[in-house]
């Protein structure tokens, strides 16, 4: 997938502005980006995203690309031209029958291997004839495939924007208009958004824009609702001292972002996922770390709607689980990379398995040995530990479950995350104390005991301290010996009510108690204001997430890159 972006402002702007918004997408593809402007910029390179010459300019359209079609090499970056230098386009999304039509342009020179040049060529030979709008709609009907443009035509104030398959959105400024692949981009410049939908078409000028939907062989035009994006705390890190911080900061926004897309672009994909489920005998997740966790709550909620599903480790996968024909795997990864996952998966299509995956990098080596995957949306993750991306997962299988059976909302989520961040001072003062500890245990029930597994891994992940998560029942079959006068143990209150004995069990050996999600009658707490359950156990998580945050803090720790790990593991 690639990251595009158009940018139309009353004012002039600087090219690298719209650079700084194409950062965002980097997470979307980085072989190589490109820029041009209504000023003459025209600018392409490989690599990573980085500054281009100044230059200022009233139109700008920029361009992250995850190659597709052709190499990774300048001609093959875009933006992409016609014949004439005129029409100038970038594009994200993959035109199958672009052979086709670029049949039908025996005349015109191309420089590129790719699909995308023949969309400014199409147009070129189309706007000899007709307006550049008509010409958009006579693509739109003939073209194939999925694509997200932004076109920018010499001497047009109005910059052009379609949509078939690929995320598109407009964000409203004071001054302009911005169009992006995802709202991401413009976090730091407006919070109003209109989303594209399907075969949408857009003329979009420094002050309106006019949004119409190609309906059989017609253009209709349609109004569109604005969404203000609940954006918590500023998108970029200088406002934050780490990634971690900034990353569980965005989580409102970014589940909200998941929620839209799972409404919207990805339902279809979403109900490919749930026939799977349906044909499928066997339902079976296999993911690593923190995404594994994600997984067991995955089996919780589809086993409430009477799915039954199984969650395996996936580096033992081959070790615990027959694969047939019958068999749906579920890879859960926030990378899409883990080679322990891929391991897991190899081979499995030859046994006649089907294969689904939820992945917060499009185009990742996972996606692209699904069946059906779907883009958890949590925006680029750089802290080695995941934060934002489990939150995401969660939702993400919540939503799947709960179009087996509406028995779970995903819209507290946000709400209830944003009340834990109200009380962030209280969870710092808490993991001061706890920072001095050589182990912490977290115990949880149901469908908390997940997240005591997860809050046990972020513990020792990023605060090198001990940890252990489990089942409030198992602590009495072996850890309860471990337990001396002072051992910290978090207890995940909510859901079944025996974890209050297993607490006092605790208590009753000098254990300090840690309320998650409580309201102080064992010892200290930290509340949860949330009805359901996921939004309690995400709530927890969260918790979990800034009480090791703070721990790592107080310890001095390096956070977004602990010792001896990696973001991915392509190793077995
Ligand atoms: C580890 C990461 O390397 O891999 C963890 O440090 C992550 O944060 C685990 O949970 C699994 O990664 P992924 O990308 O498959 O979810």
């Amino acid at each position: 997938m690639c990251g595009i972006i158009g940018m139309v402002c009353k004012e002039k702007f600087e090219s690298n502005d719209v650079i700084k918004m194409l950062k965002r997408l980097e997470y979307r593809g980085y072989d190589s980006f490109g820029i041009a402007t209504d000023s003459g910029l025209f600018e392409k390179e490989i690599g990573e995203i980085k500054a281009v010459q100044n230059n200022f300019c009233k139109q700008a359209i920029s361009h992250t690309r995850w190659s597709t079609h052709g190499r990774v090499t300048k001609a093959n970056a875009h933006p992409h031209k016609d014949c004439t230098g005129n029409i100038t386009i970038v594009h994200n999304g993959i035109i199958e029958n672009y052979l086709e039509l670029k049949k039908q342009l025996p005349k015109h020179v191309f420089v590129s291997e790719t699909d995308t040049e023949v969309i400014a060529h199409y147009l070129e030979e189309k706007t000899r004839t007709k307006p550049i709008r008509d010409a958009i709609t006579d693509f739109m009907k003939d073209a194939q495939g999925t694509f997200s443009v932004v076109v920018m035509i010499k001497g047009d104030e109005n910059l052009y924007a379609f949509k078939r398959g690929s995320p598109l959105s407009l964000g409203l400024m004071k001054d302009g208009h911005v169009i992006a692949s995802d709202i991401y981009a413009f976090s730091d410049k407006t919070d109003k958004a209109i989303f594209f939908n399907e075969d949408e078409f857009a003329i979009v000028t420094e002050k309106d824009y006019e949004f119409y939907r190609l309906i059989g062989n017609t253009l209709n035009p349609v109004t569109k609702d604005i969404i203000t994006v609940k954006w918590s705390g500023c998108e970029e890190k200088k406002n934050f001292n780490h990634y971690m911080i900034k990353e569980i900061y965005e989580e409102p926004a970014v589940v909200e972002r998941l929620i839209n897309s799972l409404n919207t672009e990805q339902n279809s994909d979403l109900e490919k996922m749930k026939k799977l489920m349906t044909e499928a005998k066997r339902i079976v997740f296999v993911a690593s770390g923190t995404s594994y966790h994600a997984t067991l709550l995955g089996v919780y909620f589809l086993n409430k709607v009477g799915v039954e599903a199984h969650a395996i480790i996936a580096s033992e996968f081959r070790n615990f689980y027959l694969v047939d024909k019958e068999t749906l795997i579920v890879a859960v990864t926030q990378s899409g990379e883990t080679m322990d996952v891929i391991e897991a998966l190899h081979g499995m299509k030859d046994k006649g398995a089907k294969i689904a995956s939820l992945v917060n990098v499009p185009y990742s080596t996972i996606q692209r040995m699904s069946n059906v995957s779907i883009n958890i949306e949590a925006g680029q993750e750089i802290c080695v530990a995941a934060t934002k991306s489990f939150v995401n997962q969660v939702v993400c299988l919540a939503y799947l479950a709960s179009m087996f059976e509406k028995k779970n909302s995903v819209e507290q989520v946000s709400k209830s995350i944003k009340h834990i961040f109200s009380q962030e001072e209280k969870i710092k003062q808490i993991a001061k104390s706890l920072a001095k500890h050589d182990d912490i245990y977290v115990i949880g029930r149901g469908f908390l005991y997940p997240i005591a597994r997860e809050i046990a891994l972020k513990i020792k992940e990023i605060s090198y301290i001990h940890a252990e998560g489990m089942m409030g029942g198992e602590l009495k079959h072996g850890t309860l010996a471990l337990i001396e006068e002072g051992t910290p143990v978090l207890v995940l209150m909510g859901g079944k009510n025996e974890i209050v004995s297993n607490a006092m069990e605790v208590k009753a050996r000098g254990g300090r108690i840690i309320e998650i999600g409580g309201n102080g009658v064992m010892g200290e707490f930290i509340s949860i204001d949330a009805e359901d359950k996921l939004s309690s156990a995400l709530s927890a998580a969260v918790i979990g997430q800034l009480l090791t945050y703070y721990i790592a803090l107080e310890k001095g720790l390096p956070i977004d890159k602990p010792r001896n790990l990696a973001k991915v593991c392509t190793t077995k």
